[in-house]
């Protein structure tokens, strides 16, 4: 009988010690379990002569009415203590501001974008897309620039070390002119000869270029109407709605002037009136007037007629004239931002600040400038 006094002991001590609900199941097994001391206990009794038994039952029974009564006590202190636990870790506090949810925002570029998709929608445009790893077939020579054009070297252009299958260079396009290109050669394969065209064609561009107002990837958005009897009149009408649109204004002025594009003939840069408002670049009003001034915009002209036929059209049915516009010059000037490296910092603060609620609908942009 001593021994299973002092196994008695031993347990009591353990059960007051036990800290969570699974260590006092661990007790309560090692003593009241089908191994346990206890059972092994009243299990010898079996054996013992009825004399024995009388006496050794009752003291049995005692200890094991004693250990469960101290498992039973030790349980309820201990869910007490959980619950309490649990109750002070799941306080509500309804004074408390709702937590904030951060939410995305649309990046000032894709909105751009998505207004110039739109716009140029409202004008029977279609967007057209080409691939940012370029040969450079589509990106020059095809655009009217062989390969000792001096042009090619005004692009700084990324190459990469291996050719196409054919021989030629693989390069990131230095414009989404090349995508004029592609434009006309899938019409021209359905229409031999030629069709009409009116397409945009926003993306990303690269070149190897960078300091406040340039970045080694920036955006474009081009241009390229085909028809018959187009002139550089239908230029002209064509950016002054989409600039009157985009700006919100009326009193946009034009000014377009002689310039040297390989790929137009006649080319023309063009200007848009502006003035300086506190600092900021507004844009509206005529160049010439008091407190205003012009600002080169867009490079344009009539498609050379060698650029039409390296397309698949034949260059006596048809015209067309074509542009290319920077995209995020067109939202600092909208938007207001002064720095465009910012554009592409990633910085959480400055989208915050400048980018736009999304809306429900998935963008136009997300699927624009992406290789096809
Ligand atoms: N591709 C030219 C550039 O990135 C811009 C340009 C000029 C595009 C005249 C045109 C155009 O379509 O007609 O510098």
């Amino acid at each position: 009988m001593t021994e299973l006094t002092s196994q008695k002991d031993a347990a009591l001590t353990a059960i007051a010690g036990a800290a969570t609900l699974d260590a006092l199941e661990e007790q309560r097994l090692a003593a009241l379990g089908k191994k346990g001391w206890v059972s092994l206990a009243l299990k010898t009794l079996g054996q013992m002569s009825p004399e024995e038994r009388q006496e050794a039952a009752p003291a049995i029974q005692k200890v094991r009415a004693e250990v469960a009564d101290a498992i039973d006590a030790k349980k309820g202190e201990l869910e007490a203590a959980e619950l309490e636990a649990q109750l002070a870790s799941e306080t509500i506090d309804l004074t408390l501001p709702a937590p904030m949810i951060p939410k995305g925002s649309v990046h000032p570029v894709s909105q751009v974008m998505d207004e110039l998709a739109e716009i140029f929608a409202d004008l029977g445009f279609a967007v057209a897309t080409g691939p940012e790893i370029e040969d450079d077939w589509h990106n020059f020579t095809a655009l009217n620039m062989d390969e000792s054009h001096p042009a090619r070297a005004m692009h700084d252009t990324f190459y990469f070390p291996d050719k196409t299958g054919e021989g030629k260079d693989v390069l990131l396009r230095t414009h989404t002119s090349p995508v004029q290109i592609r434009t006309m050669k899938a019409i021209a394969a359905a229409n031999p000869g030629g069709a009409p065209v009116r397409i945009i064609a926003p993306g990303r561009v690269y070149r190897s270029d960078s300091d406040a107002t340039h970045t080694p990837m920036f955006h474009q958005v081009e241009g390229l109407v085909i028809d018959r009897d187009i002139h550089l009149g239908h230029l002209k009408w064509t950016l002054e709605t989409f600039l009157k649109a985009f700006f919100e204004r009326e009193d946009i002025v034009l000014r377009l002037r002689p310039s040297y594009f390989p790929f137009t003939e006649p080319s023309v840069e063009v200007d848009v009136g502006f003035s300086k408002q506190g600092g900021r670049w507004v844009v509206g009003g005529h160049g010439d007037d008091e407190g205003h001034d012009w600002m080169e915009l867009l490079g344009s002209g009539m498609v050379n007629r060698r650029v039409l036929e390296m397309g698949g059209f034949d260059a006596d049915q048809w015209q067309g004239f074509a542009w290319g516009l920077g995209v995020d010059r067109l939202a600092m000037l909208k938007y207001g931002m002064d720095d465009l490296r910012a554009f592409f910092d990633g910085d959480p603060r400055w989208l915050a600040h400048y980018g736009f609620a999304a809306a429900d609908q998935p963008t136009l942009s997300a699927g624009v400038g992406a290789a096809s």
